[in-house]
């Protein structure tokens, strides 16, 4: 799995330094938990130094990209205009929105009001009204770097149950990022978040989940917010990845739209809520790079 690197040999990161000065204690740590049967990291969701400077870079835009949504968005605003919005902020501060094209996707944002789960298209045709919970998914490159993450906003009054799904959504975030530490499973912090969700009585859509960002827009590995707590990769220091869970006010079956190919439903037609925090581990824990 690993090639094997002599201490003086260039570290296989990319930084250009000795490999006994970078990562070469962190390869024999990860060695021992690969020995006790752990599913370890491959090289590439391991991210430098310099690469994790430019995540963190094209994170800010994707933040000041969504500060800005915040601002704007209101009652009787076709999701057209959040697009617009979205298209213009991120150029004017020097990134590109990741979404346009990509896979053929025709537009620089999903917005998902209330039973979308996920991939809502935004039109002149879909007006946000009043009692409204939508999720606005904004993803930027900056200067080749990637970043992701999404919020849940409220428009005008709202149910008090649609307010708490939207709520206890963004708590399970938190739940989620307490358990982003070095040298756990992945699977744990995807457990807890189920776990979390379930007691308050949701549900928690299976077929999508989160994935590692920085390079590309989606790279391995996979996150599940639905898998035991001792299922997935080792967290190692340098990876990068996206917590997404999308939670049900009813039943976690979902359904895609046939007609535009991207837009996924509650097939219950009960509302659904997703926040998104691209995420890196460190030494200690972990850094937000966007939210
Ligand atoms: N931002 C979404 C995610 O969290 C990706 C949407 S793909 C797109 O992974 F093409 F619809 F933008
Ligand atoms: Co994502």
């Amino acid at each position: 799995m690993f090639k094997k690197l002599g201490r003086n040999d260039m570290c296989w990161c990319g930084s250009g330094r000795k490999y006994k000065l970078c990562h070469m204690q962190m390869d024999e740590k990860i060695l021992q938990y690969k020995d006790k049967g752990y599913k370890i990291p491959i090289r590439k969701m391991i991210k430098n130094q310099a690469q994790l400077e430019g995540i963190r870079e094209s994170g800010k835009v994707n933040i000041a990209v969504l500060d800005y949504v915040a601002e704007h968005i209101c009652s009787g605003m076709p999701t057209e205009d959040i697009d617009q919005m979205v298209a213009e902020k991120t150029k004017e501060l020097g990134g590109i929105a990741a979404p346009l094209n990509f896979e053929g996707y025709p537009k620089s944002v999903c917005t998902s009001i209330n039973e979308e789960v996920c991939h809502g298209i935004p039109s002149k045709d879909v007006i946000l009204q009043e009692g409204d919970i939508v999720n606005v998914d904004v993803s930027t490159i900056y200067k080749d770097y990637f970043s992701d993450s999404s919020r849940m906003f409220c428009i005008g009054q709202v149910s008090p149950q649609k307010k708490k799904l939207v709520e206890d959504t963004k708590k399970s975030i938190e739940v989620g990022l307490s358990f982003v530490k070095p040298w756990h499973r992945i699977g744990e912090l995807g457990n807890a978040i189920h776990e979390f969700a379930r007691e308050n009585g949701y549900s928690v859509v299976r077929e999508i989940g989160g994935h590692g960002v920085g390079i590309e827009f989606h790279e391995d590995p996979f996150v599940s917010f639905v898998c035991p707590k001792n299922s997935g990769v080792l967290l190692v220091p340098g990876m990068v990845f996206t917590i997404e869970p999308m939670i049900n006010l009813g039943r976690s079956d979902i359904v895609m739209d046939d007609e535009n190919g991207w837009t996924v439903y509650t097939e219950d037609g009960m509302p659904s809520a997703q926040w998104e925090v691209t995420v890196a581990v460190t030494d200690e824990g972990y850094e937000i790079m966007a939210y």
